[in-house]
């Protein structure tokens, strides 16, 4: 049995149409889902999941209706009070990556709060992808190391892949072993771009809303039934 992935990330899809389906507002579905969150995040300890990398937000959601768009920020300002005591609780420590600073302020100020009450953690990183797109990220990396190189802090000729690595927001993150995206849809979405050039992809036809422990034990099982050869050969692996 391949050994438990250290590194988690969930594209936490679904939520909209988990609510139509039932007549509802997407606004249900939403709600429903950070409760889901509340209980794989749980479940994931349990697992001794080191990195857990949730999908909250992405640059292109910006592109909603304003509302949903509001409600989304509100639900994550209501979540992180509401779940401070258990984060504490639990040794969590949580992060976040993304473009920070055009972000409510409201969010920036509660996540800062968090983040820095829970640094001294030494459970799981709970990393929280908000305002986040994989492009994005690589850009930044590029006009940070630019600019260094501009300022002859970095020799063109010393770049490699530790150097970009080190100016991604994901810089303090190991590589995604396992992907998981709820909902059915089968694609990226611009998620952790970098990160998951080796990542196991793992999809599920449930709708985030509808994610119970019971299929992160599923998904986890399946992950360690594979066999990650990294460009070897089988043989190579079993030797
Ligand atoms: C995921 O559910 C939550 C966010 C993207 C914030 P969706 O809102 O995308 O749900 P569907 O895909 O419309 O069903
Ligand atoms: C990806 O889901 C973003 C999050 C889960 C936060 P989307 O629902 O926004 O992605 P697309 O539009 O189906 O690609
Ligand atoms: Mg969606």
């Amino acid at each position: 049995m391949n050994k438990k992935p250290k590194h988690v990330a969930i594209i936490m899809d679904g939520n909209g149409r988990w609510a139509q389906k039932k007549g509802k507002n997407r606004t249900i579905g939403h709600k429903r889902g950070a409760k889901v969150v509340k209980e794989i995040v749980e479940e994931a300890t349990k697992n001794q999941i080191e990195f857990l990398t949730l999908f909250a937000f992405s640059t292109d959601n910006w592109s909603r209706p304003e509302d949903e768009v509001n409600l989304l920020m509100k639900l994550l300002v209501g979540s992180l009070k509401k779940e401070f005591k258990r984060i504490i609780d639990n040794n969590i420590r949580l992060c976040s990556v993304g473009n920070f600073n055009t972000l409510p302020d409201l969010v920036k100020e509660e996540l800062m709060f968090v983040i820095e009450k829970t640094k001294i953690n030494t459970g799981m990183v709970l990393t929280l992808a908000l305002n986040y797109g994989g492009k994005e990220e690589i850009i930044d990396a590029l006009k940070a190391i630019t600019a260094k190189v501009k300022n002859s802090i970095i020799s063109p000729e010393n770049i490699d892949e530790s150097t970009l690595i080190e100016h991604l927001y994901t810089r303090n993150l190991p590589p995604v072993d396992l992907l998981i995206r709820t909902s059915g849809e089968e694609r990226i979405s611009n998620f952790l771009l970098w990160h998951i050039a080796h990542a196991e992809l793992y999809f599920t036809k449930t709708l985030w809303p509808d994610f119970k422990k019971k299929d992160l034990e599923k998904a986890l099982l399946n992950y360690s039934k594979r066999e990650r050869r990294f460009g070897k050969t089988s043989e190579q692996i079993n030797v």
